[in-house]
């Protein structure tokens, strides 16, 4: 059988980093959100792309499945070895190789995170600014797409992203893009592959854009009486052009979450956490400037902060949503949610999701990059609970449909996966045949992450 056979080629070259030991398989088979434990059969740890090469000639030759393997926290369940084979942890590949300040640029293995990279750069004045909450690995946040609370300003890993080295199905090492800001040669592999969820080939190594750290940084919370009031807010400030850092909403359950997780001793009511970054002068007057938006939707105990720890404080708080939400209802799981639909459609969005899970009588927290149009509803429920599951599928199959009918999508950040397949064909359309011509070109033996992103009968 192909396992079998790769494991047998590759075992002299990796010797005890191929393993079938059960604790490893285990902990290569969970997942932070609902889908049920899936153990790959063997897990590699790679430490060069040369040993991703040998691992991939050999995966291929024998149509064993391959799995790329960051630090595990997506929440689509894109890591998970659902035709078995081998999970490729990428961990050890987690140096980073150069530090092109003067480019506004470093080289990066794809294991290493983002929070390493942001402590590599500390003493050079710059940062890498894609946050997705989780300390993420780089090279599956490429491979995801991924964004988060500073997309807003400074967009998701497509735009940071400016080259990167891949493997192949076939075990060819290829090289996409380059430290130029830009390039109109040929097809655009570099940003074919991001988004790719491992299933066209594995990133060995990534180019990315930094940001210099602004001289100037002012964060703050506020609250609303209502969801559209907080809503139509962010509506007018992105439509005002003001260059928000951050803009985030979070409703009054996920402040219930907080408070429990965090003491964060916040009213349960609707509320944006805002940052600005720039010149001292520039983040006064674009301060200034929500703060004129903000009131004239009702917004009050405005808690501004310069201070770096208070700002992390509020970050970390932020950051840690789900398990937030994970305080509601113990015992119960969380289903969490992706949808992005354009700014102008976002209060309907918003407030015809909350209509929903009051109508479907689930307890769940809406929270999201709304200045991007990009909100998460996370919805607690009991696996064993058949109704309760049928419920969450009937809301979750809804948001995603209500998202395409405002013009949307069905994920603005947590991708496919497996969760979202069933709705590739309404969102794609004819081009999902086109995606499916890409898939066999690039990956025949449909080794690379197999039951990911397309459907089986496109
Ligand atoms: C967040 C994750 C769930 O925004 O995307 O917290
Ligand atoms: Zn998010």
């Amino acid at each position: 059988m192909g396992v079998s056979g790769a494991i047998a080629d590759l075992a002299p070259l990796l010797g005890d980093r191929l393993t079938t030991a059960q604790a490893l398989r285990a902990a290569h088979g969970g997942n932070e959100t609902w889908f049920p434990e899936t153990l790959p059969d063997a897990v590699a740890f790679p430490e060069s792309t040369e040993e991703v090469a040998a691992i991939l000639r050999a995966c291929n030759a024998h149509g064993c499945p391959v799995v790329a393997h960051g630090a595990g926290t997506s929440l689509e369940g894109h890591h998970l070895a659902v035709r078995g084979g081998i999970s490729l942890d990428m961990g050890r590949m987690n140096r980073v190789l150069a530090v092109n300040a003067e480019d506004l640029n470093a080289v990066v293995q794809p294991g290493l995170t983002r929070e390493g990279l942001n402590e590599e750069l500390r003493a050079t004045g710059l940062f890498f600014p894609v946050d997705p909450g989780a300390n993420a690995s780089l090279g599956g946040m490429a491979a995801t797409r991924a964004s988060g609370t500073t997309a807003v300003r400074y967009g998701t890993m497509r735009e940071n992203v400016l080259a990167l080295e891949a493997v192949m199905a076939d075990g060819t090492v290829i090289r996409a893009g380059s430290r130029a800001r830009k390039s109109s040669t040929g097809y655009d592999l570099a940003h074919l592959l991001i988004g790719s969820e491992g299933t066209l080939g594995i990133i060995t190594e990534l180019t990315l854009r930094l940001q210099g750290i602004p001289e100037a940084v002012s964060a703050a919370t506020c609250r609303f009486d209502t969801v559209e009031d907080a809503v139509n807010c962010v509506i007018l400030t992105i439509q005002s052009g003001i260059p928000m850092a951050r803009i985030e909403f979070a409703d009054g359950m996920m402040v219930r979450g907080f408070n429990n997780l965090m003491e964060a001793g916040l009213p349960e009511m609707p509320h944006l956490f805002v940052e600005f970054h720039g010149s001292p002068a520039g983040v006064r007057e674009q301060a200034e400037s929500f703060g004129e938006i903000a009131a004239e939707f009702g917004a009050e105990a405005f808690r501004w902060t310069d201070l770096a720890e208070e700002r992390n404080a509020l970050w970390k708080m932020r950051h840690n949503a789900h398990y937030a939400t994970g305080t509601l209802e113990p015992g119960k799981r969380t289903v969490s949610t992706d949808a992005c639909v354009p700014i102008s459609r976002l209060a309907e969005a918003v407030t015809g999701a909350q209509a929903e899970l009051a109508r479907l009588g689930l307890v769940a927290t809406i929270v999201g990059h709304v200045g991007d149009g990009n909100f998460h509803c996370s919805v607690r429920f009991d696996p064993g609970d058949a109704d309760e599951v049928a419920r969450v599928h009937a809301f979750t199959d809804g948001l995603a449909r209500q998202a395409l009918a405002l013009g949307g999508t069905v994920s603005g950040e947590h991708g496919i996966g497996q969760g979202k397949i069933k709705f590739m064909a309404a969102e794609h359309g004819p081009a999902l045949g086109f995606m499916r011509a890409i898939k066999t070109g690039f990956d025949p033996k449909n080794i690379l992450n197999p039951g990911k992103l397309l459907p089986e009968d496109c």
